[in-house]
């Protein structure tokens, strides 16, 4: 056993105190890991705080192309939205934090890692889970959840040990960003009644004070991928945080939540999701112009499907990499174009082309140059119709007992009446 602990460490008051606690307690030496998802934060201050609070090294890891290219859109190709609400972004970057965690302290040679999250929430499943599979030998240590303290004495221990106590521990916001997303809770959030007050959201302006004319966007993707936005080419990360630029700025990704944890708890959450929003929305309007009605029936059961595991921590697990297959597999053709409308809070597809579209102006138009022959329709609905004209014949409509007004309104008058 080495006496070295790996540490997820934000720079917040928690993992700031869970330094000194590690060393403390079970007398570890820390090396604090940091990694950049894409939240803007000062990574230097925050490496520097590390070592000041007590740590014996501070890495900092620029993870925002990882996390674009192998969680991003992967899960913007399976359209995963958890509960038909959250775009999963705080749930995207736990995975990848688990693998970096395990990467450093097979590299520094420590038998541990720990993690800031208390024992009610969802980070620590992903987290835990996702280390026990890459490395089932390392020693997990939640010192949040072992602690014990409230609060209060959270900050007291920190004063004790001159930890400094940052300003932002007076916010009564609880908030975990990366490129994805904004995730907030607690405070007033807690009473889901209550709405959320204005010092809740940072990325989006009310849709009241969002600019009077809408803005037109046009997002280029290619297999899934979106790669170009007004005509301009962009990697990954510029795409993402130009969009969430232009959407906030519109009012567009404020989600309210009532959510259902893994733990079996609901908890109120607000997200704040510019690009994503816009970018699920645009990756949908292509799939509905690029794949046939059965793959898209099919693939909205797997999207719910997939979100459910990305939310629930399964990211490492036979069945992640099962639908991520069929989801790679039904991108072939989703390139091309869409065109949507940003005002006051909305985002709306007013525009959509596909190089491989399935929509045929003959056979849609009502004007001339229509191709369809309804001579077929004829025919065609016979067969269709044909198992529901025959059961009806054996199993009369309106037989079943309080069931003839709604199925068949008028039939039961007709028999009764006589
Ligand atoms: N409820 C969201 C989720 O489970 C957001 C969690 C935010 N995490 C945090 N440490 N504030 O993904």
């Amino acid at each position: 056993m080495s006496d070295k602990v790996v540490l997820a460490y934000s720079g917040g008051l928690d993992t700031s105190v869970a330094i000194r606690w590690l060393k403390e307690r079970y007398g570890l030496k820390v090396i604090a890991l940091t990694v950049d998802v894409g939240n803007e934060r000062d990574f230097s201050t925050i490496e520097q705080k590390a070592l000041r609070v007590g740590a014996a090294k501070a890495l900092v890891k620029d993870a925002k192309g990882l996390f674009v290219d192998h969680f991003i859109f992967p899960a913007l190709k399976a359209d995963a939205v958890y509960e038909g609400q959250y775009p999963l972004a705080t749930a995207l970057s736990r995975p990848l934090m688990a693998k970096l965690l395990v990467d450093v302290a097979m590299e520094e040679g420590a038998s541990a890692v720990a993690h800031g999250c208390t024992g009610k929430g969802n980070d620590q499943v992903r987290f835990e889970v996702g280390v026990n599979a890459l490395a089932p030998e390392l020693k997990i240590i939640a010192p949040a959840r072992e602690w014990g303290m409230t609060r209060e004495e959270t900050i007291n221990y920190a004063r004790r040990y001159d930890i400094p106590v940052p300003v932002t521990v007076s916010s009564p916001y609880s908030i975990d960003e990366c490129l994805w997303g904004r995730s907030i809770e607690c405070g007033v959030l807690e009473d889901p009644w209550v709405e959320p007050p204005a010092d809740v959201f940072s990325w989006t302006r009310p849709a009241a004070e969002a600019p009077d004319e809408p803005v037109y966007v046009e997002i280029g993707f290619d297999k899934g991928i979106p790669v170009v936005v007004d005509g301009k080419k962009m990697d990954g990360i510029s795409l993402i945080q130009h969009l969430n630029e232009l959407a906030g700025r519109h009012g567009v990704g404020r989600v309210d939540h009532i959510e259902d944890r893994v733990v079996g708890i609901k908890s109120r959450e607000i997200y704040e999701a510019p690009a994503a929003t816009v970018l699920l929305r645009a990756h949908l309007a292509l799939e509905a112009l690029t794949l046939s009605r059965e793959q898209l029936r099919f693939k909205e059961r797997v999207a719910q499907e997939y979100a459910n595991l990305v939310y629930s921590g399964l990211w490492f697990s036979g069945l992640h990499q099962n639908l991520a297959a069929y989801v790679e597999s039904s991108q072939r053709f989703v390139t091309g174009t869409v065109r949507l409308k940003l005002f006051k809070g909305s985002s709306v597809v007013v525009g959509r082309k596909a190089p491989a579209s399935l929509y045929s102006y003959g056979l849609a138009t009502y004007d001339k140059g229509d191709e369809f022959d309804p001579g077929y329709a004829e025919g065609f609905i016979r067969l269709w119709g044909l198992p529901v004209r025959t059961q009806a014949q054996v199993q009369p409509v309106a037989e079943a007992e309080g069931l003839s007004d709604v199925m068949a309104p008028g039939t039961k008058r007709k028999r009764r009446g006589g």
